[in-house]
C-alpha cells in the first residue's frame, strides 16, 4: 500500500517535471519559430526563383546575371505550362513580315543598341537566357514572402473616376496619356529614359506603358512594361527595365520580371530587372528605349519587344481572362508612391523631376505613341485623353508633329511650393 503511494507520489512527480521542461521547451520555440519559419520560407522562394544556371555573369551594379537554361526558366513551374511548346518566335508582326535577320535573339550588326550593364562583364550563351539572380535581402526587404516582386493593389491611374479619394488609396499618383472605348491590341512607344530621386526606399518612381483588359474591378488584367527606379525592389537607386503582369488587380496573380510564373523569355541578351545605362541628362544627351507589346492573332499571346532588335518573348493567354480576348483601354506615362514622409507630400521625382513645358532636354517624354488596332496594324490615336491626380505635383501634356508623331511631356518634383 505505502510502495503504491511512494510511487504514484515520483510518477506525479517525475511528470510535473516533465511538463515543466516541456512547457520552457516550447515557450522559448515559439519565440524562434516565426523567425527559422521565415528563414525556411526566404531559401525556399530563392530556391523556386533562382534556376541553376550554365554561367554566371557579374555586373558593376552589384547583379547577378545567371544564363539559365531557356526551358528551365520560372514559367514552367507554372502547372499549366507543363507541357508548353515554347515559341521561339512570333507568328505575326505589327510592323510587317520581318526577315529572320532582323527579328532574331541573337545579336547581328546593329547601329545604336541599347546597354544593359552587364553587357560590359559577358553574354550569355545561345539556348540560355539572362535572369538577374534575387538576393536574400531583396526578399526580406519585401512585407512577407509572399508580396514579394507584386505591386501594390490598386494602382492603375482611373482617368474616369469620380472619386479621386479612391485613387489615391495607397498614395499612388500618375500623369498619363490613355485611349479607351475600343478593342486594342498592343502598343508602343519610345520612353525618355532619366533617373528620378526617390525620396524612402518604400517609394518608387516608373515610366510605363499599360494594357489593360476589364473594368477597373477585382479582375482587372494588365500588361506592364517600362524603365523604374525601386529601391526596396532592386536595393538601390539605378534605372531598370521592368515587365509586371496581373489577371485580378494586383491581389494573388502576376509579378515583376520573372519574379513568378508566366512570361516566357527567349531572348538571350536582354535581363528582366536589369539596369540601363546611359540615362539622360538635363539640357544635355538624350536616351530613350522602345517597347511594343502586341498579340499574335493566330496564339493568342502577348509579346514583347525592347528597342528594334530584341523580341523578349510572351505572356501565354490563358494567364488571362480580358486579355485573353483584346485590351479596353492603353496607357502611356508616370506612376509613383506618395507615401507622404513627414506629413508633406513625396519629393520623389517622376521622368525627369521637372514639368512637361519645360520640354525637350528638360522635361521627360513618350514620342510615337501608338496602338494596335482591330486588324492588327500600328496606329496612331486620333485623340488622346491625359491625367493626372495633381497637376500641380506632376502633370502631362501632349501634342503631334511629323517627327515624334503623338507624344507626351509628363512628369515633375513632387513636393514644392504649389504641392504642399
Ligand atoms: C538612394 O537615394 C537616396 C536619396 O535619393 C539615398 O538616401 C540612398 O542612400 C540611395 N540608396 C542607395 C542604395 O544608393
Amino acid at each position: 500500500m505505502a510502495a503504491a503511494h511512494f510511487n504514484r507520489e515520483r510518477t506525479r512527480r517525475r511528470i510535473a517535471v516533465v511538463f515543466f521542461f516541456w512547457s520552457l521547451i516550447s515557450l522559448s520555440c515559439a519565440g524562434r519559430l516565426p523567425v527559422e519559419r521565415q528563414k525556411l520560407d526566404v531559401q525556399k522562394h530563392l530556391n523556386r526563383l533562382n534556376k541553376p544556371a550554365v554561367e554566371t555573369i557579374k555586373s558593376l551594379d552589384g547583379d547577378t546575371i545567371d544564363c539559365v537554361p531557356i526551358s528551365q526558366q520560372p514559367a514552367f513551374d507554372h502547372p499549366f505550362l507543363k507541357d508548353h511548346k515554347i515559341q521561339m518566335r512570333p507568328n505575326y508582326h505589327p510592323e510587317g513580315l520581318y526577315d529572320d535577320n532582323k527579328v532574331s535573339t541573337k545579336a547581328k550588326d546593329r547601329t545604336n543598341p541599347i546597354n544593359q550593364l552587364w553587357h560590359m562583364n559577358g553574354k550569355c550563351p545561345e539556348g540560355t537566357i539572362p535572369i538577374r539572380r534575387t538576393k536574400k535581402d531583396d526578399v526580406l526587404r519585401a512585407s512577407s514572402v509572399k508580396r514579394f516582386g507584386k505591386k501594390k493593389r490598386r494602382t492603375v491611374p482611373q482617368p474616369r473616376s469620380a472619386d479621386p479619394g479612391l485613387m489615391n488609396e495607397n498614395g499612388h499618383q500618375h500623369a498619363i496619356a490613355y485611349v479607351e472605348g475600343g478593342k486594342y491590341y498592343g502598343a508602343k512607344a519610345t520612353i525618355n529614359v532619366w533617373e528620378p530621386k526617390i525620396q524612402q526606399p518604400n517609394e518608387f518612381s516608373l515610366s510605363q506603358l499599360w494594357v489593360l483588359g476589364g473594368s477597373f474591378g477585382e479582375d482587372l488584367n494588365s500588361i506592364e512594361a517600362g524603365w523604374q527606379v525601386s529601391p526596396d525592389l532592386y536595393g538601390d537607386n539605378n534605372t531598370r527595365l521592368f515587365t509586371y503582369w496581373t489577371s485580378d488587380a494586383y491581389q494573388a496573380t502576376g509579378c515583376y520580371n520573372l519574379l513568378c510564373s508566366g512570361f516566357i523569355q527567349i531572348n538571350s541578351e536582354i535581363a528582366m530587372g536589369a539596369s540601363i545605362s546611359p540615362v539622360s541628362a538635363f539640357r544635355n544627351s538624350q536616351y530613350d528605349i522602345s517597347i511594343l507589346i502586341w498579340k499574335d492573332p493566330k496564339e493568342g499571346n502577348w509579346w514583347m519587344q525592347f528597342g528594334n532588335d530584341y523580341v523578349m518573348g510572351y505572356w501565354p493567354s490563358f494567364l488571362f481572362s480580358y486579355l485573353a480576348d483584346s485590351a479596353s483601354m492603353i496607357e502611356w506615362g508616370g506612376e509613383v508612391v506618395n507615401s507622404q514622409p513627414d506629413g508633406q507630400h513625396t519629393s520623389t521625382q517622376m521622368g525627369s523631376g521637372r514639368f512637361p513645358e519645360e520640354g525637350f532636354g528638360k522635361s521627360s517624354y513618350f514620342r510615337n505613341i501608338q496602338f494596335v488596332d482591330e486588324s492588327n496594324n500600328l496606329k496612331a490615336p486620333k485623340g488622346i485623353g491625359t491625367f493626372t491626380e495633381q497637376s500641380n505635383c506632376y502633370d502631362v501634356q501632349s501634342g503631334s508633329n511629323g517627327d515624334w508623331g503623338h507624344y507626351i511631356y509628363y512628369g515633375g518634383p513632387g513636393r514644392n511650393p504649389n504641392c504642399p
